[in-house]
């Protein structure tokens, strides 16, 4: 279940171009159970009508101080009711007066009448998000426990480049999951590997394989959402899940070393990536002349990342593995948990219809050495990963329950 179901979120929307994103985020909202009350400021209506909004949200937009139909108190009423409110976009104008407390507007007395969670969402031009007034106000914010979605780099309005356009909806909404979860994974840090490894033939040539690196961002996305500090070792440009460190790697002796030199330190490693078994024993440095003829290419072994991390493995750290099989699903898979020392192996029939590499979906069977298989029909890769740390909870959990009653 989403952290975000049945939760009241106030929504509120400044007046910036990227005014427009607030309508897809309040669908993402939507989509996963919340309660979403929307608010537009003056401003904003300049920039999306509020009959969109009304439209997508669970209620009618609200814009009034004055007059307002819904409530006679809403200056207080809104922010009281609010399990978390969300600004996006948040302007300049707007972050200055939420850091004066200056309640001049029905979200800016939201704002000052909550006592829930608040999400502030920049997005300005880079001079203004640069400008020393902005930054200090930033600042202030963060110091008095206000969440900040930080702006990306990239197009801006009137085709300016820079920082300070909004982040994604995505990213956004997972930020609103991490604050609103239950943070059962909070203080636990984790390992996620995502994407197919590329070993290079020559200096343009490599060989690949399919992976999207869509399920390992779906694991390092609800492993955050959950409270987990995670570091991302990815072969892909996906876009970062909100909280998420990246690392960005190509081969399977970089995805290694990323990885080993963290290890020690993790409580989680989950390996989703697909890591080529073999690479070329040589690399030509420079482009193999097609008129050369096919060049007769010798592979050698990778290193088996995750075999290496089973036999060194620190106590108490959970060490998951998926399987990426075409036949004998469960026997091959439950040969890797073993000669792997895996808690957890996924196993997903990659030959199955959309079901593994590159699809939005994919169907599992949870293998661990101390319990009965869990199987999950076709579904969305991030309910996967749901199930997946669900899982990783509940090994966590038994392991310090054994721990106090002596087991180990
Ligand atoms: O990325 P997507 O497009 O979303 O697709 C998802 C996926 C199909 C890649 C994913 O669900 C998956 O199955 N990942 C594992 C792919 C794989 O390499 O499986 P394997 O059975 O070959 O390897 C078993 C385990 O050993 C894996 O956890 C793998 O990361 C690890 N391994 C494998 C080889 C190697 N040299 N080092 C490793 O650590």
């Amino acid at each position: 279940m989403s952290p975000l179901e049945g939760k009241r979120i106030v929504l509120g929307v400044t007046g910036g171009i990227a005014a427009y994103k607030a309508v897809e985020i309040c669908r993402r909202l939507v989509d996963s159970g919340a309660h979403v009350v929307p608010i537009m400021t003056d401003a904003a209506q300049h920039f999306v009508g509020t009959t969109t909004l009304s439209a997508l949200a669970s209620e009618p937009v609200q814009t009034e101080l004055w007059h307002n139909p819904t409530t006679p108190i809403p200056h207080t009423k809104v922010g009281q009711g609010a399990d978390l409110i969300i600004v996006a976009p948040a302007t300049a104008k707007c972050i200055a007066a939420y850091r004066m407390g200056y309640s001049h507007d029905l979200l800016q007395n939201t704002l000052l009448a909550t006592r829930a969670p608040v999400i502030v969402c920049p997005a300005m031009h880079t001079e203004m998000w640069e400008h020393p007034s902005v930054v200090d106000n930033m600042e202030v914010l963060r110091r008095r426990g206000v969440h900040v979605v930080e702006p990306e780099s990239g197009r801006l309005a009137g085709g300016d480049v820079g920082a300070g356009r909004l982040a994604s909806p995505e990213s956004i909404v997972a930020a609103a999951e991490r604050v609103l979860g239950s943070g059962e994974l909070a203080g636990v840090s984790m390992i996620v590997s995502a994407g197919g490894t590329r070993e290079p033939i020559d200096s343009v040539r490599v060989i690949a394989n399919r992976s999207s690196g869509k399920q390992g961002y779906a694991v390092a996305a609800e492993a955050a959402s959950r409270g987990a500090s995670v570091t991302l070792v990815s072969t892909v440009a996906l876009p970062a899940p909100s909280g998420v460190e990246v690392v960005s790697v190509e081969t399977a002796a970089e995805m290694q070393g990323a990885i080993e030199s963290r290890a020690a330190r993790a409580d989680v490693i989950v390996m989703a990536a697909a890591v080529a078994d073999f690479r070329p024993a040589s690399v030509a440095n420079h482009k193999l002349k097609k008129h050369d003829g096919p060049p007769q290419i010798v592979l050698e072994p990778t290193p088996d990342i995750l075999a290496g991390l089973g036999a060194t493995k620190p106590t108490g750290q959970v060490l998951v593995g998926f399987a990426a099989e075409t036949d004998d699903l469960i026997a091959n898979a439950q040969s890797k948990l073993e000669r792997k020392h895996l808690d957890l192996i996924v196993a997903n029939d990659v030959s199955a219809p959309s079901v593994g590499f590159a699809h939005d979906t994919n169907a599992v069977t949870l293998l661990r050495p101390d319990a009965k298989p869990v199987e999950i029909d076709l579904a969305a890769k991030r309910d996967v990963a749901r199930v997946v740390i669900d899982t990783i909870i509940e090994i966590r959990a038994s392991r310090a329950n054994d721990t106090r009653t002596g087991k180990h």
